[in-house]
């Protein structure tokens, strides 16, 4: 069993990470910044007010914690770009003032600087609307700065497939490292289920500590 700590866990991939590990037993710590957004209730789940950019209170939500799992995201580029980057920056400070008490951190990535079948990374993908680019790349400087920090957090980002939608929940995925996962049609994409799926099988048999990896089917 596992202690962890999910910011965003009111969101479409924070709430499935929540159910994935409490259906597997584990103890969850829901951070959100609304407490009375969350509804669900579970003898094994906890529900704790804060914000993922106090990095105050980042400590308090990963204190006692194994894993610390961000899900943040924004409504829009905007959003995302006041949120992505700044958010990986305070969740290693608040993870820094608990030293070697601290647990590891699992952010939810993007998948705009994995690199396509073609070559070049998703985002230069022609025809994307600049908003998406930007939040690409929003993930992408948040990617960036986890790797020049590396070793002093045990982080770990995960980048969705290019689609990411609720669907079923298979059981089974692929993963790879920088490489998009393509299914056979040339379709990449991964239902929410399985992601949380993935995350939770991360948490508990940690294989990318201190990288990144993506998961597609
Ligand atoms: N293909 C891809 O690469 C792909 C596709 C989809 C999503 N994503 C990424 O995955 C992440 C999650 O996406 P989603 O669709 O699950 O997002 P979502 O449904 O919009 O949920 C976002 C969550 O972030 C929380 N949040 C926002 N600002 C916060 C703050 N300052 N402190 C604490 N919590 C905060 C929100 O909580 P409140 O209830 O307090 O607002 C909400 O629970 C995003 O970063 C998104 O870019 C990537």
């Amino acid at each position: 069993m596992a202690r962890i700590a999910v910011f965003g866990a009111s969101g479409s991939i924070g709430h499935r990470v929540v159910s994935e590990a409490l259906d597997r037993g584990h103890e969850v710590t829901a951070v959100v910044r609304d407490p009375v957004r969350v509804t669900r209730t579970h003898p094994a789940l906890a529900v704790l007010g804060g914000d993922v950019l106090d990095p105050a209170s980042v400590t308090v939500a990963a204190r006692g914690q194994d894993t610390l799992v961000s899900a943040v995201g924004g409504d829009d580029a905007a959003g995302h770009e006041a949120l992505i980057e700044p958010s990986a920056e305070a969740l290693v400070a608040g993870l820094h003032a608990l030293g070697a008490e601290a647990p590891r951190l699992i952010m939810v990535g993007g998948a705009g600087s994995l690199r396509t079948p073609g070559g070049g990374p998703l985002w230069d993908t022609p025809g994307l609307p600049d908003q998406v680019v930007r939040i690409m790349r929003a993930h992408g400087a948040a990617l960036d700065y986890l790797r020049r920090i590396d070793g002093e957090v045990r982080w770990t980002s995960l980048s969705p497939s290019a689609q990411i939608e609720s669907g079923s929940r298979r059981g089974a995925y692929r993963t790879a490292l920088d490489d998009l996962v393509v299914d056979e049609e040339g379709r990449s994409w991964i239902s929410t289920e399985d992601y949380a799926k993935a995350v939770v099988d991360e948490i508990e048999r940690p294989a990318h500590i201190g990288r990144r990896f993506t998961v597609g089917y």
